[in-house]
């Protein structure tokens, strides 16, 4: 006979814990994505998912300049001893001339390092909310899906603006200029320089002036997301909108990510500015930073922010990496031309540029390709261009005309 007590344990029953009062939580529509992508034991499917750099042959490849890079940091480095909340202060200074441009610099714009892009963003959406917590933040629809939620955690609320028109592939500057009317002074808006996520549309350096001037009039603080910087139309191309604001704003704040166009993804390098309209203001907006860096990740990651500085501070590795930062632009806006060109109802997308457009595809249609054909994207119709090779593409063109 079994001991009273095991049956009694039997049962048991704990009663609710805090962990009972969550509510299960839907993975982002990009997470989404993969998932499904990697439960499809198909050998042909196509990845249009999430952003990340392909080559021909379907790889992410790591970049010669960053191996180089490594094998120094691997011979060379002495420790591994903290830094500091700030991070690699070498890595920021290096980097501030190809995110901000020769010219920019002083007291009035500092810079630290963070855990890649979203880092920057998260810790850029804290200061905001630190400094005015009725702060509004505009962001263009249809966004980067992270980027609402990501002002949302800590604590602002979002307001919706038009940007883009998914049918026509238009990009709704008058319509946006118009709802931005209702901002507040002390409000921010989310601004992309250069390869725009999920569009590929891109301002005219037009509408980059009346957007600055806008802001500037109006008192609203541009938060500059730069996560694709040299895959639409050149390094310098694609910061000419952040430059441009940064000229023409008082305050303002920069994100940028190494994960892209160094092919750093997993490594997590990412770096935030934070312009202010003196040194002190900017002094004080510095230890908020290090102190709400030190709440919410003690330090930043060190190693790919120590490849990248590397290669900066290295003229022939800052060659090498220009060089292949420049094949991948090249590959991406051949592949933009070729699909064009095999599927003429979607010749936008050689108007486009960066790693994503936003297809004129339903919900639909965009299931049909993946059952049907192994295809994947993301819900809304954003395809991965870098996803596309000249083994898939013609598949991808042929399946995409079926269900036109
Ligand atoms: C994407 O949009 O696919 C990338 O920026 C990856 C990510 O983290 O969302």
């Amino acid at each position: 006979m079994k001991p009273a007590m095991s049956s009694n344990r039997l049962d048991i029953r704990p009663a609710p814990g805090l962990m009972d009062t969550l509510d299960e939580q839907p993975l982002d529509p990009m997470l989404m994505v993969l998932h499904l992508l990697r439960s499809d034991p198909r050998p042909n499917k196509i990845d249009l998912g999430i952003g990340v750099y392909r080559d021909n042959t379907g790889c992410t490849p790591i970049l010669q300049a960053v191996k180089s890079a490594e094998r120094h940091l691997v011979e060379t480095q002495t420790s591994k001893d903290y830094l500091s909340p700030e991070g690699d202060a070498g890595f920021v200074a290096a980097l501030a001339p190809i995110v901000l441009g020769d010219g920019i610099g002083g007291e009035t714009i500092w810079g630290m390092q963070t855990p890649g892009g979203t880092g920057a963003l998260r810790l850029a959406a804290a200061l905001l909310h630190r400094t005015n917590p009725e702060c509004r933040v505009w962001i263009g629809t249809p966004g980067y899906v992270n980027h609402a939620m990501l002002m949302q955690a800590a604590g602002l609320e979002v307001v919706d603006h038009p940007f883009f028109d998914k049918p026509s592939q238009t990009l709704l500057f008058d319509a946006m200029m118009s709802a931005l009317h209702e901002v507040r002074r002390g409000d921010a808006i989310v601004l992309q320089s250069g390869c725009h996520n999920p569009t590929g549309v891109e301002f005219s350096h037009d509408q980059w002036r009346d957007l600055a001037a806008f802001l500037n009039d109006r008192g609203v603080v541009p938060v500059i997301d730069m996560a694709y910087q040299g895959l639409g139309a050149g390094l310098d191309e694609d910061a000419w909108g952040l430059r441009h604001v940064l000229d023409h704003v008082p305050e303002a704040l920069v994100c940028v990510s190494g994960s892209k166009n160094f092919g750093l993804y997993r490594d997590r390098v990412g770096a935030l500015w934070v312009q202010g309209t003196n040194a002190g203001s900017v002094r004080r907006a510095r230890t908020n930073l290090n102190l709400m860096a030190r709440t919410l990740w003690s330090m930043p990651p060190d190693h790919g922010a120590a490849v990248v500085r590397t290669i900066l501070d290295t003229p022939a590795l800052a060659a090498q990496w220009r060089a292949e930062l420049e094949t991948m632009r090249l590959r991406i806006a051949g592949l933009r031309h070729d699909l064009a060109t095999a599927v003429p109802e979607f010749e936008t997308v050689k108007t486009q540029s960066g790693m994503f457009s936003l297809l004129p595809l339903d919900r639909d249609q965009v299931t049909w390709l993946r059952i049907e054909h192994g295809i994947y994207m993301v819900e809304s119709g954003r395809i991965n261009i870098a996803g596309l090779n000249e083994g898939n593409l013609p598949v991808f063109a042929n399946a995409l005309r079926s269900v036109l």
